[in-house]
């Protein structure tokens, strides 16, 4: 029987102790350089890149024709001696004996200096870009990160329904869709449902779609982003900033610490991260906006919250907002009716990345509450149930992974954080 061939991951083959060994990596062509007797193609997996150099005088005819002839991005499989060289890009070189073209690239359309625009548009490739990979492969650890502290506290991970009958945060950013013969909305947050779940569970968390049909063009909306969302029963105000405190800071050690190689690569310094540390200041709405000179009121924009934790010097909680200003499910502030128990937490150089609050526990509070804000009873009937058996008080908070992204990896747009971006203006690819 024929011996199955054993690749490499190129990171693996980026090794001293193999100095002069023979091994069998396969890639995608990264950059290519023919000389006369010559060809150097960089080859890349997702692990890393190496230079393989095939000399016309080692190899078989076939081999130089094949070296000759690849192009940028075509896929291929080498096998050759592995030798240490510090003027290759990372220190070692692949010194080919076998090369095989497995798909032959056309000419790639991704050349240098292309518009943000086109990269866009053509974003099924530029995947592939150095600068994408680093940053997916950052968000991923990310992923692991939150799973990983849920799993450490006894935290249980459930699901709630994409289609929903009603809004969570109010009526301009649902996306209507149709159901069968009746009107649906796509979710725009799993609270409603993690509020019914804590009563079994008590202590959960999720992280899904949401969708708003933000009719902006910021550079920190998207139409489709994942949340992240927790929900906990006998929580108060005071305990929730504790938690979300001690999550972001939890993430952003653990992923300056595993993804410390892409975090350089991308320019990031990683000690701000490393050094986070608990508490992140707070600052009520009213101080808040006495600082920017505006009136009670008055809704912050992105650029008055980048200016504010910028001012601040750290991430801050944004709290004792007014009630009218935000969600019907809010806690009244016992001793300022005016105001609700949520905070936003700003980040330096994103602004808003969490939102959470104290939730209305009385029946009574959130049947006026739905008045106030014009929402129809019949919509919230389960909703409000769930304060006539046995209600608790209970809090959480829902967090933008791409921004939480577009932090950590210093990236000017939300659209460089996630695959596949979904915008007002943005549906393919
Ligand atoms: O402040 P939001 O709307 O809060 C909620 O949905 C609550 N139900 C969450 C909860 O308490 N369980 O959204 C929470 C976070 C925001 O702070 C922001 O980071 C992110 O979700 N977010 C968006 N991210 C990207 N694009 C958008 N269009 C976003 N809208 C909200």
């Amino acid at each position: 029987m024929k011996k199955e061939i054993e690749y490499k991951e190129i990171s693996a083959v980026l090794d001293k102790s193999l100095e002069g060994k023979t091994v069998h990596i396969h890639g995608w062509v990264y950059r290519k350089r023919d000389q006369k007797e010559m060809v150097f193609i960089i080859v890349r997996d997702s692990s890393d890149i190496i230079q393989a150099v095939v000399k016309k005088e080692s190899v078989s005819k076939k081999v130089w024709e094949d070296a000759l002839k690849i192009s940028m991005e075509s896929s291929c499989t080498l096998t050759g001696k592995i030798r240490e060289d510090k003027r290759a890009p990372t220190g070692f070189e692949l010194q080919a004996e076998d090369l095989e073209i497995v798909g032959l690239a056309e000419r790639f359309p991704i050349t240098k200096d292309l518009s943000e625009e086109f990269l866009r548009e053509v974003r099924h490739l530029w995947l592939r870009s150095r600068k994408m990979t680093l940053v997916l492969e950052v968000r991923s650890a990310v992923f692991e990160a939150i799973h990983k502290f849920y799993a450490e506290r006894g935290y249980f991970e459930v699901q709630s329904p994409s289609f929903t009958s009603a809004a969570s945060e109010g009526g301009s950013t649902l996306f209507e869709v149709k159901y069968f013969d009746r009107k649906a909305y796509l979710t725009q947050s799993w609270q409603l449902y993690a509020e019914a779940m804590i009563f079994a569970l008590e202590k959960i968390y999720c992280i899904a779609p949401s969708f708003r049909a933000e009719k902006s063009r910021t550079r920190r909306h998207l139409a489709e982003y994942w949340h992240h969302e927790m929900e906990t029963a006998w929580m108060s105000f005071e305990d929730l900033l504790k938690f979300e405190e001690e999550l972001i800071v939890f993430v952003a050690h653990y992923v300056a610490k595993k993804c410390a190689r892409q975090l350089k690569e991308l320019g990031r310094d990683t000690k701000e991260l490393l050094e986070l540390k608990t508490p992140f200041a707070r600052m009520k709405y009213a101080e808040a906006i006495k600082r920017l000179g505006k009136k009670s009121g008055y809704d912050l924009t992105d650029e008055d919250e980048r200016k504010l934790v910028a001012d601040v010097g750290k991430p801050v909680f944004l709290t004792h907002f007014l009630r009218e200003m935000k969600a019907f499910y809010m806690k009244v502030d016992p001793k300022d009716k005016k105001v609700v128990l949520a905070a936003d937490l700003l980040i330096p150089g994103v602004g808003e990345t969490t939102g959470g609050s104290s939730r209305i526990e009385d029946s009574k509070e959130l049947e006026d509450s739905l008045k106030l804000f014009k929402l129809k009873k019949e919509d919230y009937a389960w909703y409000m149930d769930l304060r006539k058996f046995g209600s608790v008080p209970h809090a959480g908070f829902g967090l933008g992974v791409e921004r939480l992204v577009m932090w950590l990896t210093k990236a000017e747009h939300i659209f460089d954080t996630i695959p596949f971006p979904r915008a007002m203006d943005r549906l393919t690819p």
